[in-house]
This record gives structure tokens, sequence and C-alpha cells, in this order.
């Protein structure tokens, strides 16, 4: 992403500072004061870097936002505001916006960057859908636009890959990016019910203002698209990445994976192939043995797969108000200081969903004879091969929950197999189908 060395603004505040023989100080406005807002608030009062300044805080209902807790830790000289403009016309050197959204936050960034201030932003939506734009409008301006926390919370994978991998020619990218789904899906693995652990990630802070861009993977293909961008230089229309939800995954996928000695994370994964690129988020079948199995709660990991340097991993807190708070400040300190990052040209890239990979079939039938015989038709019909069939005892023959897996064919084949077998009388639910992630898996 686009940062410049200096600022209008930064520099101006710096030379003054400078004429009255006091140290240099930026001076910062926070947008939104929720649970990363409050959380930079608190790690900048606790820490109190020099040079900086925080001077304004803007959210809407200013009085309710005044008496939490964290609140008590802004300096009382903060100007606590409902109204934009007064952000706008005042002299703070960087905005750190911490709301979320597309709207109205664009026209409130760009109005921001206009009049001469950097922004730091933990906004993937904003910097997938509109990151590129942004950035040309940030270089125009000779500001700063950051977004360190933007992908994977207090995890340094964008600045990782910015400063440490740029050299690379980086085609491969796969891990866990959205910790509400680590929470949720870790969790279950250890018998947790779906909807109480997600009302638990609410109630921390973890998930997004609504929900379903976590559970559903809007989220996550965000971030894989802010990913896909700094580290193979492609730019994905993020709505053409395929996404399944977590939501249709239950306690016996839990128990059928463990007896294919995997777990089920939700996983991100994109693959350079020529001029198109392969990107898929949903929940996968993972092996135990691969280290994306060993990330529980909100750690997310990034394993980036280089042509020169191998694989890098990135690992940590990837949600949560004090890990992403450090990356915001972070972000701050480096525009403070006029850091420039590397920056690498980017082109436009055709997305497919697609990838050879072995497959999870789980139905939930009323049992009678035939349905193995049917279901092993069908998949014969679209060419792919069964691998195993798992039928554990004790459940109900009326609503009967069985796992077929296959062996290594394109998800897209197994879909067109499951439209049929989805139409059958004996089906209770609509079959659950997931990818089957091994280690050095190619696309098709
Ligand atoms: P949050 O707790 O919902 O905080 C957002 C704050 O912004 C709230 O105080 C909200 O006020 C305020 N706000 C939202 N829209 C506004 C508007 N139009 N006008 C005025 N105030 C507005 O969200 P968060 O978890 O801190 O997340 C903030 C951003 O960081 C999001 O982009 C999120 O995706 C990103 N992020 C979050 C995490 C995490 O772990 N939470 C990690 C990485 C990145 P109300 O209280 O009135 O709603
Ligand atoms: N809701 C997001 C997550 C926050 O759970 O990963 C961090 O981006």
């Amino acid at each position: 992403m686009a940062k410049k060395q200096t600022t209008k603004s930064v520099s101006a505040s710096k030379k003054s500072s400078a004429r009255k023989g006091l140290a240099p100080v930026v001076n910062v406005a926070l947008l939104g004061f929720g649970t990363v807002g409050s959380s930079v608030a608190t790690v900048l009062a606790a820490s109190k870097f020099p040079g900086i300044q925080l001077t304004h805080i803007f959210n809407r209902d200013v009085e309710r936002k005044r008496t939490s807790a964290a609140a008590k830790r802004v300096p009382a000289a903060v100007v606590w505001t409902e109204d934009i403009n007064v952000i706008l016309k005042s002299n703070v050197d960087v905005v750190i916006e911490l709301m979320g959204g597309l709207n109205p936050i664009e026209g409130w960034l760009r109005k921001a960057i206009v009049s001469g201030k950097s922004v730091v932003t933990a906004n993937k939506q904003l910097i997938a859908y509109r990151g590129a734009t942004l950035a040309k409008l940030a270089a125009k301006h000779d500001v700063h636009l950051v977004h360190g926390a933007a992908v994977a919370g207090g995890v340094p994978v964008i600045p990782g890959m910015l400063q440490g991998l740029g050299g690379d020619q980086v085609t491969r990218l796969s891990g866990i990016v959205n910790g509400t789904c680590n929470y949720i899906l870790s969790r279950m693995e250890t018998g947790a019910d779906y909807a109480t652990v997600l009302a638990d990630a609410q109630q921390l802070g973890y998930a997004e203002a609504d929900p379903s861009a976590d559970v559903d993977g809007y989220d996550a293909r965000a971030k894989l698209c802010i990913l896909s961008r700094i580290a193979m230089h492609a730019e994905l229309d993020p709505d053409a990445v395929a996404t399944q939800s977590i939501s249709t995954v239950e306690a016996v996928d839990f128990s059928y994976a463990k007896e294919l000695n995997c777990t089920i994370r939700q996983v991100s994964r994109a693959q350079l192939e020529g001029t198109t690129v392969h990107a898929r988020v949903a929940p996968m079948l993972v092996p135990m043995a691969s280290p994306i199995a060993w990330s529980h709660g909100t750690q997310n990991m990034v394993v980036v797969s280089g042509r020169f340097g191998g694989d890098v991993v990135f690992s940590g807190h990837g949600a949560g108000g004090e890990p992403t708070a450090v990356a915001v400040v972070s972000d701050l300190l480096a525009v403070a200081q006029g850091c420039k990052s590397v920056q690498l040209p980017v082109r436009k890239r055709k997305v497919t969903g697609e990838f050879l990979a072995p497959h999870y079939l789980r139905f939930v039938v009323d049992d009678k004879p035939g349905i193995v015989s049917a279901i092993a038709g069908a998949l014969a019909k679209v060419g792919a091969n069964i691998d195993s069939i798992l039928q554990r005892p004790g459940y109900p023959k009326h609503r009967l929950p069985f796992v077929v897996t296959t062996e290594p064919c394109l998800t897209s084949v197994i879909e067109k197999a499951l439209h049929s077998l989805a139409k059958m009388d004996c089906m209770l639910e609509r079959p659950l189908c997931l990818q089957m992630l091994q280690i050095e898996d190619k696309p098709e």
C-alpha cells in the first residue's frame, strides 16, 4: 500500500515545534471508540510515546462512550465530538479510523486525505474494496495510508510481507485469518456448542459488528484479497472469491474428522497460476499434522510460500482489542516517523475457486437400503472416486449422519454430483461438502 515518506501536515507540525525548540508533536484523532478504538487509547495512555498526542475522539453518542472504563484513561484535554467536520477542519496530522464499513467512512477518509491528514485504519472491507484508489489519493496528497491491523489483528503479516518478502515471488498463501471462526471451531473441537461460542466471541469483542461477516467468510475473503495484493501483486474482486459459511459445520463433523486424523478450521487460501488466482475461504478438513491445525482461540496463522525463500509462517492473536491496538499504534509510530514502505506494481487478476483436493461429504439421511450405492453412482457419473466411507454406530436410523471421502477431484465436479443427490427423498439436510487440505495442495 502506498506510504509516502513525508506528509505536509506531519512535517509542518514538526517544523513549527522545532522552531519553538520543542520535540516534534504529531496530533492524532481516533475515529471510533469501540473495542479497538478504546484499546488504542489505553495503549497510548500506558506507553506515552514521545511526540504522539491524542487530541480528538470522534464517535456517535459521545456521552455514552465517555461513561466507559476506557474513557477514564483518555487525557482530559482530548476533544470528544460527534461532528466529523470538527476533525476534518482541525490541525490533526493523523486520523486513526476504527469504525468499520465502507459508507460513510470512505467519504470521510477521502476528505481527511485531501486536507493533508495521514490515515491509519484497521478496516479490511475498505482496504479490500477501495484500497488501491485510496492509496493513489494518498500518494497524490503526499500523505500516508497504512493498514497493518486490517489483516490478522496483532500479527505483523502486512509489514512483514511488505518489508521482508517484497524480494521474493510469492505464489501461494494459506492459513487462518479470522479469529472469530478459529475461536468457534477450535472450541467446537472440544465439544462446545456453535451458538454459545459465537455469543462468547461477540461478547469478547472478536466478532464484526455483523458477525455473519465472520462466520460466512466475508471478513476473511477481504483479508485474503489484501494479502494477495501485497504478496502476489494481484488485485482481486472480493465478490468473486468463493466463500463457504462455517455455520453448517456440526459436532458430528469433528467426530468424523478426528477419525480421519484431521480437525476443521476456516481456511483462506490463494494460489497464483499464470494470470489466474485460485482463491477460496471455507471450512476445511486440516490434517492434525499441519501447523494450521495447531491454531486455537483467536490465533491466526498465515503461511506464505515464495519461489526463492520457501515457506514463511506468521502467527499470533488475530482478533481482540489489545492485540489489534498494538498493530494500529505501531502503524501510527511508523507514520509519525515518516517510514516509507516497499511499493511494487499490482495487476488485476481473474479469480477461480477451483482446487484439486480430496473432499469430505457428510450426509444426514432417513436410512434405507440403496443410499450408499446411489451416492457411489452419482460420484462415479462425474468421475469422482470414493476413498472411504465412515459410519459410526449409535446414531438413530431415521436421522443417520455418515461420511464419504473422495480422492482428489475438482470442487465444481463434486458440487455437480451433490446437486442431484440433494434431491433424493432420504436426504434430511443439504449434504455438507468440505475440501480436505493436504500439505503441498495444488490448484487445478
Ligand atoms: P466496534 O467495537 O463496533 O467499534 C466501532 C466504533 O465505531 C463504535 O464505538 C461505534 O459506535 C463507532 N461507529 C461506527 N460507525 C460509526 C459512524 N458511522 N459514526 C460514528 N461512530 C461510528 O468495532 P471494533 O471491533 O472496534 O472494530 C473497528 C474496526 O477494526 C473494524 O473495521 C474492524 O473490522 C477492525 N478490526 C477489528 C478487530 C477486532 O478484533 N475487534 C481486529 C482487527 C480489525 P457505537 O458504539 O455507537 O456502535
Ligand atoms: N472479526 C475479526 C476476526 C476481527 O474475528 O478475525 C479481526 O480482524
